[in-house]
């Protein structure tokens, strides 16, 4: 067995067997004495994984037998690491690397330095396939995948990533994940993140994270309906602190506080930002037919509105306010036991006109409804059909009908919002946000996987399901909210 050293070819020798390449023959040989004996009392598993692993990084380590050596620079310094390796191993996991090492035995790999400082770690990924991350290593060890084409490692970084959105840290990641997986063009990562900014916006608008949101970024949030924050006027104002601190140009400023939803500021509220805030002052010419319009939408009755101005349009659109005008927090402890109800009140809509008429929300929650085709239907010639409903068939519904007629209610509809929060890494946070009319069997999937028999449920925090129920007025009928 030859040590190849630095800068000599590695002559592929067909039929040579190697330390390592007698390592990985034994795998399968292993699995086959297992299938061999399955059929016998006395069939036992030898199992000595670990050993083998063990030894596979020992060999690393070392570098016994070491064919390919890779040296690795961090971009703008001349510390170079070196790292001996195994062509056969590297190459079982990276296509990039066995092309690398097709005609060369040494490679330099240029690296940022975040990238490079993880390198032994990716390097021992490739031997053993297990590796521990962090928050902010993710990127990094990311970047190293992908560019090694290493398939796996990239599908389990990102796996990581989309499981630990809610993770704690103190300057955020999430905003940084964000802007890496467009850079990489990863659809789903990129996906994952904007959801769970859009339904933790309040927590993401107060933290540091927030100066660092691209303008692409922000401007695809404000075009969300389903952003969870407490009032438009809170966003107004993180995007006035945005705008204050990026100071982007301005058509892009302007384009942004075109995208705030005016109208659904109280119009007292809206003059104070008239009066006092710097934005508006500064952008006023591009803004002030918005305001104008939304100072109307206050003054005059919503049929009446209607009349002059088309209200199908994302502007007179509520997003997921938090806010008591908007809805209540509902907490069900136990929720499997039995049904349960509540009421809460909101505005009757947004417009100045409305907001001081108050409509009453009767709930219904049942954790076990059957539909009415599953039922059982209790005749003297299907007695057997009985036994085949159980009361385990039903699933969770929720419904939320006004306390009074709907006929006070001319020109207004009401879209039901309804917030599931879960505990993930000890902290809450938005799962899923289901939109209805009335009962949560317009939706196909509510609390479909809850298990909420389940004590265990990571719906259940303290035993307990945690809703938020909001009521967004539309003046039309359900216009199809764009996620
Ligand atoms: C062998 O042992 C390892 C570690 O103890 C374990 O993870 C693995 O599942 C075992 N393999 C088999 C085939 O039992
Ligand atoms: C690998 O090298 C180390 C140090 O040179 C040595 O102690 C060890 O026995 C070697 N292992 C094998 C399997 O050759
Ligand atoms: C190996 O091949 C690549 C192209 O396939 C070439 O760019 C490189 O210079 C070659 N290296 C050596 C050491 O021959
Ligand atoms: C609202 O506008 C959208 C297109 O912007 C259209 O598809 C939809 O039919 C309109 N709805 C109503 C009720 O007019
Ligand atoms: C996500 O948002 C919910 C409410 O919208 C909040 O309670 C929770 O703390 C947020 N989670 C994180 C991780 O910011």
């Amino acid at each position: 067995m030859a040590r190849l050293t630095g800068g000599r070819p590695a002559v592929p020798r067909p039929g040579g067997c190697s330390w390592a390449t007698l390592l990985l023959l034994s795998l399968p040989i292993q699995a086959a004495l297992k299938a061999d004996l399955s059929g016998e009392a006395a069939a036992a598993t030898i199992n000595h994984s670990l050993a083998l692993i063990h030894r596979l990084q020992e060999l690393l380590r070392h570098g016994n037998a070491s064919d390919a050596t890779l040296r690795v620079r961090p971009v703008g310094s001349d510390e170079v690491k070196v790292f001996h390796a195994h062509q056969l191993l590297l190459a079982l996991q990276s296509e990039a690397f066995a092309s690398l090492l097709h005609n060369q035995s040494v490679v330099t790999l240029h690296e940022p330095a975040d990238s490079a400082a993880l390198f032994e770690k990716f390097i021992r990924y490739l031997y053993c396939g297990e590796i521990s991350i962090l928050l902010h290593q993710a990127i990094p060890m990311h970047r190293l995948a992908s560019k090694y084409r290493v398939a796996t490692l990239q599908r389990g970084v990102a796996e990581y990533m989309k499981g630990h959105l809610a993770s704690e840290s103190s300057q955020g990641h999430v905003v940084g994940w964000y802007h890496y997986a467009v850079k990489v063009g990863d659809a789903a990562l990129q996906e994952s993140c904007l959801q769970f900014l859009a339904w933790n916006l309040s927590a993401v608008m107060a933290s540091a994270e927030w100066a660092t949101v691209s303008a692409e970024l922000l401007a695809l949030l404000l075009e969300r309906s389903d952003l969870v924050l407490q009032s438009e006027l809170e966003l107004y104002n993180a995007v006035e602190e945005w705008v204050g601190h990026q100071q982007p140009e301005g058509p892009v400023a302007e384009k942004l506080l075109r995208s705030i939803r005016y109208p659904m500021i109280p119009p007292s509220h809206l003059f104070h930002l008239q009066t006092q805030s710097a934005a508006l002052g500064r952008h006023y010419g591009a803004l002030q037919d918005l305001l104008f319009q939304a100072f109307q939408f206050h003054s005059a009755s919503p049929i009446h509105f209607a009349k002059y101005y088309d209200l199908n349009c994302s502007m007179f659109l509520p997003r997921n306010y938090l806010s008591s005008a908007w809805g209540s927090q509902w907490v069900i402890s136990n929720p499997a036991r039995d049904d349960r109800s509540t009421s809460f009140q909101t505005q009757l809509g947004p417009s100045n006109h409305d907001t001081s008429k108050r409509v009453t929300w009767n709930v219904l929650f049942s954790p076990r409804w059957l539909p009415v085709s599953l039922r059982p239907v209790y005749s003297d010639s299907v007695s057997g059909a009985i036994q085949s409903v159980r009361i385990e068939d039903g699933r969770p519904r929720l419904v939320i009908t006004p306390a009074m007629t709907s006929s006070d209610f001319a020109g207004v509809s009401f879209q039901k919002t309804v917030l599931v929060g879960v505990r993930q890494q000890g902290r809450l946070f938005v799962k899923h946000a289901y939109s209805f009319h009335q009962s949560s069997e317009e939706v196909a999937d509510f609390l479909a996987h809850a298990d909420l028999q389940k004590r265990t449920s990571e719906y259940l925090v303290d035993n307990a399901l945690h809703l938020h129920l909001i009521v967004k007025p539309v003046y039309h009928s359900l216009i199809k909210v764009k996620k």
